[in-house]
């Protein structure tokens, strides 16, 4: 039951504010997951952080006349408040750009060396002449070789998705001023996936029953057409983590080599942390330990080929390394559920273009709930979905509000009123309550086990549906009206619709956290259902860097069925949700594609 569970999540570039389409596609999701998790009673540990390196950071930094490092920490902030007022839990959230990260990716990248899966080599790199420098990745713009798609990075294309060798890129051209670049030699590392093939296959094939057709599809098939090929894993760039060789001197270890060891980084810093620097081996190296990763769909050749790769090449060595006394290797990824987008408005979501409904502002106006419940509802796990404005208000007021709001509203006030304030007792219970109660508490399965599966989606459609059986029950049962004749009648009805919220509250929670704890609060319940956040400022040699964590140490919440008692005292009951007006639509879509200075 108390298996160690890691929440792996995907560590956003600090070079651009977080929009509705980053929290649906991995923020979120790995939230919920964690928060159900943490119900069942197990060990889970959710970490990520600011991905502060690469040229996402420092094209960005150029653009606006700044340095990488000002980049990196304007948006780090951004993100620490967004996830405080959204609500994700994350144990730690901390950052690329920090001394214990550099020093655990250095030691992989010479474990990997040591066990022999990296290799030096000469390769053709996109040279600015107007410049005199090299251009990394994505510097250097083009036609994808594979799709056509004229306006790919040349590191990876957005339309076709798929991992490019960048000096195949057709026309190519510097984002810096536009220039053609020419071919030039220069000295790489490079990961030996060749060697690695027959291992990430078997690791692959070993998780084939149960993961997402778009996850295997797109990694089994990069294994399958081509097979793997060595990927450099340097770059001539000065913003990151140094290549710790003489002799590499001006080379950082390339972005998503390093970006995905912070998952193992983190744990590491966490531990330190809480005082107790041996703790994150629970994660890595115990054979009951599962990890999953939670990413968008452009991410997969990462996390499902590469970052295992790295796991299987250091290995032993690396853990040697990081300290262990008694080297194991690491434990694999269980599940990478990687989603599909979310467009916005029926078109792709573009930051530059201010095509974006952006977490801050959107949080400036309303509240995390209803955004957690618009975005759950509508995750793109197997197909890209959309936002819509006009869908937003209605599954809000139609859903939110009417169905479940409003049933748990209406039941505690009327209890509140008419029972003194507190939970009436019911006397014996009908068959029909009996049965109400047993449908609601079948949910503790139902939706529990789509959560196990990640089909959030599905789970929350299920506590729905279960919300609407109260709602019926209510409509048969009719306590406003038996009050006036039978008040035991209506006081039975009203203590099962309660015990039923009671339990509802709990299979909403993963989901929308905020509204659970304030009903947790009217049921009368003292102690909180969830921990608490806070942030943490902390210093090494690269400077004070702020954490985010989550302390669960408060938590008392449990995915178990209600046992709520009769006379409990009840607290005044204020609404869950608001309506919103559905003239919101017109003043939100005029907001978009306008230009924004930021
Ligand atoms: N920064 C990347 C992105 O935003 C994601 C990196 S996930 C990591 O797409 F694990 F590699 F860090
Ligand atoms: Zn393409």
């Amino acid at each position: 039951m108390s298996e160690p569970i890691l929440v792996a999540v995907a560590w956003p570039y600090a070079n651009a504010e977080i929009h509705v389409g980053n929290l649906t596609g991995s923020y979120l999701p790995a939230d919920i997951f964690a928060r159900y998790q943490r119900m069942k009673g197990r060990r889970v540990l959710m970490v990520s952080g600011s991905d502060a390196h690469g040229t996402p950071i420092t094209v960005r930094a150029d653009a606006e006349k700044t340095s990488p490092l000002a980049v990196y920490q304007r948006y780090h902030a951004t993100f620490l408040e967004l996830f405080q007022q959204l609500g994700l839990t994350y144990d730690l959230f901390t950052s690329t750009h920090t001394e214990n990260h550099f020093s655990v990716s250095q030691k992989m990248f010479l474990a990997l060396l040591k066990n022999g899966y990296l290799y030096r080599d000469r390769q053709l790199q996109w040279y600015s002449l107007t410049q005199q420098r090299f251009l990394p990745d994505r510097y250097v713009e083009g036609t994808c070789y594979i799709c056509g798609y004229p306006n790919t990075r040349s590191d990876q294309c957005d339309r076709c998705g798929n991992v490019l060798d960048p000096e195949k890129l057709i026309n190519p051209r510097s984002r810096i001023d536009g220039s053609v670049p020419e071919l030039r030699q220069t000295e790489h590392y490079f990961l030996d996936l060749a060697k690695l093939q027959p291992q990430i296959t078997e690791f692959l094939r070993a998780r084939e029953s149960y993961w997402r057709p778009n996850v295997l599809r797109q990694s089994l098939g990069l294994i399958m057409t081509e097979g793997l090929k060595g990927r450099p894993i340097t770059r001539d760039l000065d913003w990151g983590i140094p290549v710790p060789v003489e002799g590499m001197e001006g080379k950082c270890l390339y972005v998503w080599f390093e970006a995905v060891i912070g998952y193992l980084s983190a744990t590491i810093e966490w531990s330190h942390l809480i005082g107790e620097p041996e703790a994150w081996h629970a994660w890595w190296h115990s054979p009951d330990a599962r990890s999953y990763y939670f990413i968008g769909k452009d991410n997969i050749p990462f996390h499902a080929i590469i970052w295992p790769g790295q796991l299987i090449g250091s290995g032993e060595t690396l853990d040697a390394l990081l300290g262990s006394r008694d080297p194991k290797p690491f434990v694999l990824p269980h599940d990478v559920p990687a989603n599909e987008f979310m467009n916005l408005e029926g078109q792709k979501i573009s930051g530059s273009r201010n095509w974006a409904v952006w977490g801050r502002d959107f949080l400036s106006r309303y509240d995390p709930d209803p955004l957690r419940y618009y975005l759950t509802a509508n995750m793109p796990e197997f197909r890209d979905t959309d936002w819509d404005w006009e869908d937003f208000i209605k599954r809000n007021n139609d859903e939110l509000v009417a169905t479940w709001g409003n049933l748990a509203n209406r039941v505690l006030s009327f209890a509140y009123k008419h029972w003194e304030g507190v939970v009436p007792d019911p006397g014996e219970l009908t068959a029909q309550d009996q049965e109400l109660l047993a449908t609601v508490e079948k949910g503790f399965e139902t939706v529990g086990q789509e959560l196990e599966a990640v089909h959030l989606r599905a789970a929350l459609g299920e506590a729905m549906r279960l919300a609407t059986e109260v709602n019926r029950y209510l409509e048969q049962t009719a306590p406003w009206l038996s009050i006036k004749t039978d008040k035991a009648a209506a006081g039975r009805a009203i203590y099962t619709a309660l015990r039923a919220i009671d339990s509802l509250k709990i299979l909403f929670a993963p989901f929308l956290p905020f509204s659970s704890e304030k009903l947790h609060r009217y049921l009368g319940y003292t102690e909180p259902l969830f921990g608490t956040q806070s942030t943490l400022s902390v210093s090494d040699s690269l400077g004070e860097h702020t954490v985010l964590r989550y302390h669960p140490e408060s938590a008392t919440a449990r995915w178990q069925p209600s046992q709520l008692r009769p006379g409990q005292p009840l607290q005044p009951p204020q609404p869950l949700f608001r309506k919103l007006d559905p003239s919101v639509a017109a003043d939100e879509r005029a907001r978009l594609g306008e230009r924004v200075s930021s």
